[in-house]
């Protein structure tokens, strides 16, 4: 397997994350309200497996080798892009939450903010998943030799074994305090 074959596999979860959670908006629409706890499933999802597990991969991993390659202009471009897209979505999903914690106190404008996130996220996600699958995935590929990518992929590896101790060990903690 490549490299990039882990995350394009991580692509297709959180794909299915994004249908479930279009179901669940035109529900929202349908009866003007919203089980929390799925906010909360969601949410879980999105920071620990979206953006800890498959971004921290990407730009702790990928986007590292990569910039100690010589990136043409456009690749540059693009990457820069793709880091701006995950801070956006990370933005997106503090503000879920805000909306989610103002809904459980009762404030009524809180369901229309949580559907107008939802919405932004289930928009602008698949674009971002398209962009590295069938744009930048392919063209950084060709600045690794096949060793370099071996070894990338190694690390992913290596990456999410950790993954499972550190998500367990951050409820431990929530409960703790
Ligand atoms: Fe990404
Ligand atoms: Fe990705």
């Amino acid at each position: 397997m490549q490299a990039r074959g882990p995350l394009m596999i991580e692509h297709r979860l959180i794909e299915r994350m994004l249908w479930v959670i279009k179901d669940v908006l035109a529900e929202i629409e349908s009866i003007h309200k919203v089980n929390p706890f799925f906010v909360d499933i969601a949410v879980d999802f999105i920071r620990v497996y979206a953006d800890r597990t498959h971004h921290g991969k990407e730009e702790g991993i990928l986007f590292r080798e990569l910039n100690s390659k010589p990136l043409s202009a456009k690749d540059r471009r693009i990457m820069n892009e793709l880091i701006e897209e995950h801070i956006f979505g990370r933005q997106t999903t503090k503000a879920l939450v805000e909306a989610n914690t103002r809904y459980r106190n009762g404030d009524e404008n809180a369901l229309a903010d949580m559907s107008h996130k939802f919405r932004t996220l289930i928009e602008f996600y698949p674009k971002h998943i398209e962009k590295e699958d069938k744009v930048f995935f392919p063209s950084s590929r060709a600045y690794f030799t096949d060793d370099e990518d071996q070894a990338m992929l190694a690390e992913f590896w290596e990456f999410d074994r950790k993954m499972i101790h550190e998500k367990y060990k951050s409820v431990v903690e929530g409960l703790e305090r």
